[in-house]
């Protein structure tokens, strides 16, 4: 058997991580104000804590209209000094920290992103729900410049890294995909065109990063849904960012408007979505139409594996795995089919100490994947059910439902 190489340290462009695992970009909803807390320092260095390579901030957004949620970080210059707080607190423990960069495009509302939302191409977006605004080439060029700002922020910051998110159906990906770019300019039509926006906002980045921190993107391999992008587009798209110079990518799928649990597997905890929802006519509607608007996808561990196979085949370039990491076995298997790195997300929500658990002989995580932390998340902040013991009975009973489904 192959000696594993899970904890040996690898570089990633100009920095180097103690062991191939990375907390994958995990919405944490921990930002009041827009802004770090303690409560996002708190969890964060409990992962670095727990033996973490590099831990990840997740979705920010590069600017006031790239928001989606209330409590979502919004990259800015006045909030450098609690950045610089979170990541002197990620490395006194030993890991790196990253920031995951986007814009949400057209899934926000006007309240949060202060502006009517954009997108790649106007009309009603029924998932968000929103009327959205078609974006001009002048706003097209500012938002890729604001990528690069963001980028220099997190540099100012102490950054190691930052993830532009360039898949699940946020802006990237809206222009990328025919199923939400209908435009008839420059930025429409080809795959070539659809992948002009994301060529400008990658070469801000690379730009203001000037190779003192890496920079990432995580993309998709499919969009997970008929009139999506399929494999062979998303192999010329990561061929594209690795001739663009990027250190290393994220191989992930799905779109948060049309095959949101093509991300993550499983089915959505309707009850738990709902019940901390506090827009009233929001809630009847999930309540109603959120089993037919979210379909179940099963989960299986390494469920993105044999895709990201076909990646691994044609790419040179660093490549970090992501998709039901839970067991040691498991991530040996993705880093010894030749894989540098792994990110894990609900693992390390559950257990934010798993990788030291692992280093001390532990199989598997004890996330069950019922997914309550991804329905809490749009509201409140994501936790794990197992954490908390005043759950309302209602969501308990939802769910052990789910885990009876799951045979669990
Ligand atoms: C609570 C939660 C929030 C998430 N938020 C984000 C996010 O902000 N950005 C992102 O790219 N992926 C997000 N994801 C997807 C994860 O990063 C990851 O791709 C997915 O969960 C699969 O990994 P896992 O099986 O290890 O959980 C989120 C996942 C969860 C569970």
């Amino acid at each position: 058997m192959k000696e594993s190489n899970l904890f040996t340290p690898a570089k990633l462009g100009p920095i180097t991580l103690r062991n191939r695992t990375i907390r994958s970009a995990a919405f944490e909803g921990m930002c009041e104000n827009n802004s770090p807390t303690q409560q996002l320092m708190d969890y964060h260095t409990s992962v670095a804590r727990g033996g973490i390579g590099m831990t990840t901030i997740a979705y920010a957004a590069v600017s006031h209209s790239g928001l989606s949620f209330p409590r979502q970080l919004w990259m800015r210059p006045d909030i450098i000094p609690q950045l610089k707080e979170l990541t002197t607190a990620i490395h006194a423990e030993g890991a790196k920290a990253s920031i995951q960069l986007g814009h949400c495009g057209n899934m926000s509302h006007k309240k949060t992103a202060g502006t009517l939302p954009v997108g790649a191409s106007g009309g009603f977006n029924l998932y968000s729900p929103t009327f959205v605004h078609t974006l001009s080439i002048e706003e097209i060029r500012q938002i890729a410049l604001d990528f690069g700002e963001a980028v220099r922020i997190a540099v100012k910051a102490g950054f190691d890294c930052v993830e532009i998110h360039a898949g699940h159906g946020y802006l990237i990906s809206q222009f990328l995909s025919p199923f939400t770019n209908h435009r008839k300019d420059k930025f429409g039509g080809s795959l070539d065109n659809r992948m002009r926006f994301m060529r400008m906002c990658i070469n801000e980045a690379l730009s203001a990063a000037d190779g003192k921190i890496a920079v990432i993107a995580k993309t998709n391999m499919r969009d997970g849904f008929k009139g999506g992008l399929e494999i062979d587009d998303c192999i010329t798209i990561a061929k594209e960012l690795e001739s663009l110079g990027l250190d290393g990518l994220v191989l992930s799928g799905g779109f948060v408007s049309k095959a949101p649990m093509y991300v993550m597997r499983g089915s959505m905890p309707i009850k738990t979505l709902t019940h901390y929802m506090d827009c009233w006519w929001l809630k009847y509607g999930v309540k109603l139409a959120g089993g037919v608007m979210i379909p179940s996808v099963p989960f299986k561990e390494l469920y993105f594996l044999e895709d990201a196979l076909k990646f691994r085949k044609e790419l040179e370039l660093p490549l970090i795995y992501v998709g039901g990491c839970v067991s040691r076995s498991g991530i040996d298997k993705v880093l010894d089919s030749g894989f540098e790195f792994v990110q894990m997300g609900r693992a390390l929500v559950n257990e934010p100490d798993f990788v030291n658990r692992m280093l001390n002989g532990e199989e598997r995580c004890g996330c069950d994947h019922t997914n309550y932390c991804i329905g809490r998340m749009y509201s409140i902040d994501m936790q794990c059910h197992k954490h908390l013991n005043d759950l309302p009975k209602k969501l308990i009973k939802e769910i052990e439902s789910i885990n009876k489904k799951n045979g669990i």
